[in-house]
């Protein structure tokens, strides 16, 4: 959800604020802009992307500079344009050369900006960070660090924020609260970021602003506060992310790459976890809740979009291996329900970035009904991973692609390690802990064996990539995937799909059916094998397309479709982290069959931080 990058040191800014950006794009990119300081306060802004800002100021000596601020904005107020992309800046006739960029939302900007204005403030944009930046510039009396601090004592909301003033030339001023914002520690250089992708080229070295902290930097000097002024000392840490795991190699899309990692990121995520050998399963990061985990008496799982589906697989995983009963909510709607939440509940916030305002929410929220939290969370150190009890990262790597594939695997494996986790300390027997485990353990070689279909799917997909309607229809563990499969279709390539239980589909949906129509369905053997094929039936006797997802050997479901994709035999449990990769894969195909920006869909962000 938009992306900030801040530099001041002795490099030249320009380069390195817009590579920065360009890596940042994936967070937003209906409007981008830069703003220098060099001998003067420089600023472009412009509607698209990053590569149009580049023209504008590369060849331009203004941006010669070594400190600025950068922006690639994901719109929440005011439509995508020029005049409401970031930087924005205090009044232009009374102002002090103050330029802003924000991510975040200002909650009480409205009567902010009524404030402001009838102290003779005029606006040009229609944003809530041009009311931020007013608020700033009305209370600067030539300390740029007090005035940030004074304005954000008034603001209620989001924000991550770097500001500069054109009165202090060499004095860069970054801040947080609910939106992250990481500071890369350089010699006699700060690289300041939203996600440490932007950093990682120039420094390792880095810590992560707490909420409601200022930073004033200097080229040899950082300063950190609360906004009440009191005086912190950050932690400076190592980022865990290579350069070459935010680069593209030789793969087209960030979205293909990270489909092509899932059997080495599945492989990190369950390296030193799971132990099919003594039938074991060790996650030290909820080690100090163990007994709490084996005695709750309910599991809530809390996420949205594809961490909410693999929440639902979660929901099936726990009741199924573990026997505690779990519900799953949309995040969205707990946090405004009124939910009762029993003792002896643990809510576990599902997610990828760690900065999902709704999932962050509702598990404030079941933490405040007495719930114990934890987090089945990628980024490290995001502000659910520190504010939930404890947590089971996902050990993924940066996910890069706007569409969420290698996440969604390791949200997957997660929840059924802390399933069999649980399990193991209930009804499950050794046995069947030991082949369930051994089973996960061969799972990145059965992914691997899928993508080598890869082409095929491409066949397949070139079929019907013309149709414009489209279901996915799963019975169990696999109706989440079906729901996957279709939300990855319709968010890149913009093809409508639906995704429901198969059975469902004949109360009401299969009116929709006719000559053609694509239906993906995951025909995996297991309890519901023969329930699924007479819902193919159902399709095929309407004349659709039917394109199962079956496992290996199952030559007999041939008569039953049109297009086949095998999967390897893996145990029912498990089989939703390989009967996704086929569907990912389609519609990573489908959309590059129709041109579409793979990594960049319209409308899309990553992460969305804003309700
Ligand atoms: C879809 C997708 C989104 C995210 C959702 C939650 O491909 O990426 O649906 O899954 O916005 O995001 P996180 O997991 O960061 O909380």
């Amino acid at each position: 959800m938009c992306g900030i990058v801040a530099y001041i040191g002795s490099k030249p800014a320009r380069e390195l604020l817009l590579e920065g950006l360009k890596r940042l794009e994936y967070r937003g990119y209906d409007s981008a802009g830069i703003a220098m300081l060099n001998g003067g306060l420089h600023v472009a802004r412009t509607m698209g992307r990053v590569s149009g800002l580049e023209e504008m100021v590369i060849d331009d000596e203004a941006f010669n500079g070594t400190i600025g601020i950068a922006h690639t904005r994901w719109a929440t107020h005011g439509e995508p344009s020029e005049r409401n992309a970031h930087p924005q800046c205090d009044d232009g006739k009374k102002g002090h050369g103050i330029r802003i960029v924000h991510n975040g939302i200002i909650e009480n900007y409205a009567s902010l900006k009524t404030y402001l204005k009838e102290r003779g403030h005029e606006f040009t944009s229609d944003t809530d960070t041009e009311v931020l930046a007013h608020l700033i510039g009305e209370l600067y009396n030539g300390n740029l660090e007090t005035a940030v601090q004074a304005a954000l004592r008034e603001v209620t909301g989001a924000y991550a924020i770097a500001v500069v003033c054109e009165e202090e030339p060499d004095v860069l001023v970054v801040a947080r609260k609910g939106s992250p914002l990481i500071v890369g520690v350089g010699k006699d250089e700060y690289v300041v970021a939203s996600d440490s992708s932007a950093i990682v080229a120039h420094t390792t070295q880095a810590f992560l602003l707490d909420d409601e902290t200022v930073a004033r930097l200097t080229r040899d000097s950082f300063r950190t506060t609360t906004v009440e002024n009191v005086e912190l000392t950050p932690e400076i840490q190592e980022l865990e992310y290579s350069l070459e795991q935010i680069e593209l190699g030789d793969f087209d899309h960030f979205m293909l790459k990270e489909i092509y990692e899932q059997p080495a990121t599945l492989k990190t995520c369950m390296q030193g976890r799971v132990n099919a050998i003594d039938g074991n399963i060790v996650l030290g990061g909820v080690a100090e809740f163990a007994e709490q985990l084996s005695k709750a008496k309910r599991i809530l799982l809390l996420g949205q979009g594809t961490a909410l589906h693999a929440a639902m697989i979660g929901e099936y995983l726990f009741e199924g291996l573990a026997g505690i009963p779990t519900e799953v909510e949309f995040a969205s709607e707990f946090r405004y329900r009124n939910p009762i939440v029993e003792e002896g509940t643990i809510a576990i916030a599902v997610s990828q970035s760690g900065e999902t305002a709704d999932t962050l929410a509702a598990v404030q929220e079941a933490k405040r009904r007495g719930a114990i939290t934890l987090g089945a969370v990628n980024v490290v150190g995001s502000t659910i991973s520190r504010d939930t009890d404890a947590g089971v990262y996902l050990r993924v790597g940066p996910e890069i692609g706007v569409a969420s594939t290698k996440a969604f695997i390791g949200q997957v494996a997660v929840l059924t390690m802390l399933a069999t986790y649980v399990g193991r300390r209930h009804h499950l027997g050794k046995e069947l802990m030991t082949e369930l485990l051994a089973a996960l353990e061969a799972m990145p070689m059965h992914i691997e064996k899928v993508l080598g279909e890869s082409d095929h799917i491409l066949q397949i997909t070139k079929g019907v990539v013309d149709r414009d309607n489209w279901l996915f229809l799963g019975r169990g563990t696999n109706y989440p995937v079906a729901l996957e499969g279709a939300l990855k279709l319709k968010e890149i390539s913009y093809i409508h799909a639906e995704g429901m239980p198969a059975a469902e589909m004949k109360h009401g949906p299969i009116a929709l059916i006719d000559k053609g129509m694509p239906v993906v369905i995951v025909a995996t053997k297991g309890s519901q094998y023969e329930k699924v094929i007479g819902n193919m039936e159902e399709v095929r006797s309407r004349g659709g397309h039917i394109i199962a997802v079956a496992t290996e050997g199952d030559t007999a479901i041939q008569k039953h479709c049109d297009d086949v994709i095998y999967v390897s035999d893996v145990p029912e449990p498990l089989q939703p982290l390989l009967s996704v990769i086929p569907l990912q894969l389609i519609a990573y195909h489908a959309a590059v069959l129709r041109g579409k920006d793979v990594d960049k869909p319209r409308n899309l962000a990553k992460s969305v931080t804003v309700e």
